[in-house]
């Protein structure tokens, strides 16, 4: 049966935040036959989708690991794909995103990105800043333990130029530094492609996350897929540690 918008909407035990490992881009081009950009392009037209998805199922805020710091290192005509593919739907996309209420946030490493997309991004972030209806938050040239390295290197100099004492260092301090900074932490990681592993996504941030694997490639990954994902998170119980008694008392 089709689950609606609505009904995700209405459900007080929907996720707040919902992070996705976008995977299997490659392999839905490869087995139609056509070349890996292809399947790229398919990838942001799903992304589109899941976006607008989201925001009508009364989503949070919404990550997307669009490219990680390891993603360099492939062929550089799909790197450059990729990249181009990157700022023509920014500069197509960003004032439609404004137009509905959505904020937009880049994690990663920016200064790694191409000029261009670089500002094109980062005025989208400045524009889009006051938006309330949902956050998409948006992993380029992203690492996990890259971004806690940073957060690393900046507190221990704020230490060295004494501005911090490194016994007031908590959870809050170190996550003030990370590039989700104000982001709550993720209540639901999806990872599409058949495939079970983190890639160094959101490591810190997903300690206390659920996880749902589907075995649709991304380009595959619909809204029902989707909202099937969102509806099986309803049904789970989160712990963080407590026993089940205490937490349904
Ligand atoms: C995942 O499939 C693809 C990537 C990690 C890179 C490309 C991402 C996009 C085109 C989305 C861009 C998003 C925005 C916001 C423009 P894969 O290539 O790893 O697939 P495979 O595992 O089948 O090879």
């Amino acid at each position: 049966m089709e689950i609606k918008a609505e009904q995700i909407k209405q459900c007080a035990g929907k996720p707040q935040h919902v992070a996705i490992i976008l995977d299997g881009n490659g392999r839905w081009a490869k087995q139609r036959g056509l070349p890996r950009t292809m399947g790229h392009s398919e990838g942001v037209r799903n992304v589109k989708e899941i976006v607008t998805a989201s925001a009508e199922a009364g989503i949070r805020y919404l990550t997307i690991y669009a490219f990680s710091k390891q993603n360099w290192n492939r062929p550089s005509d799909e790197v450059g794909t990729i990249m181009s593919l990157l700022s023509s739907t920014a500069k197509r996309e960003i004032n439609e995103l404004h137009r509905n209420n959505v904020c937009l946030r880049i994690i990663g490493d920016k200064n790694d990105l191409p000029e261009e997309a670089r500002k094109i991004l980062e005025d989208g972030e400045k524009l889009t800043r006051d938006n309330t209806l949902m956050t998409l938050v948006v992993a380029l040239s992203y690492s996990s333990r890259d971004e806690i390295l940073r957060a690393v290197r900046a507190i221990a100099r704020d230490s060295r130029d004494a501005k911090t004492d490194p016994e007031q260092i908590d959870e809050a301090l170190f996550e003030s530094r990370l590039d989700t900074a104000g982001i709550p932490d993720p209540d639901l990681v999806i990872r599409t492609s058949g495939e079970f592993r983190i890639s160094n996504y959101l490591l810190w941030q997903s300690a206390y996350a659920e996880f749902y694997f589907a075995k649709e490639l991304w380009p595959d990954f619909h809204r029902q897929e989707y909202y099937h994902a969102l509806l099986d998170y309803t049904k789970r119980e989160r712990r963080f540690g407590k026993t089940s008694e205490q937490v349904s008392a």
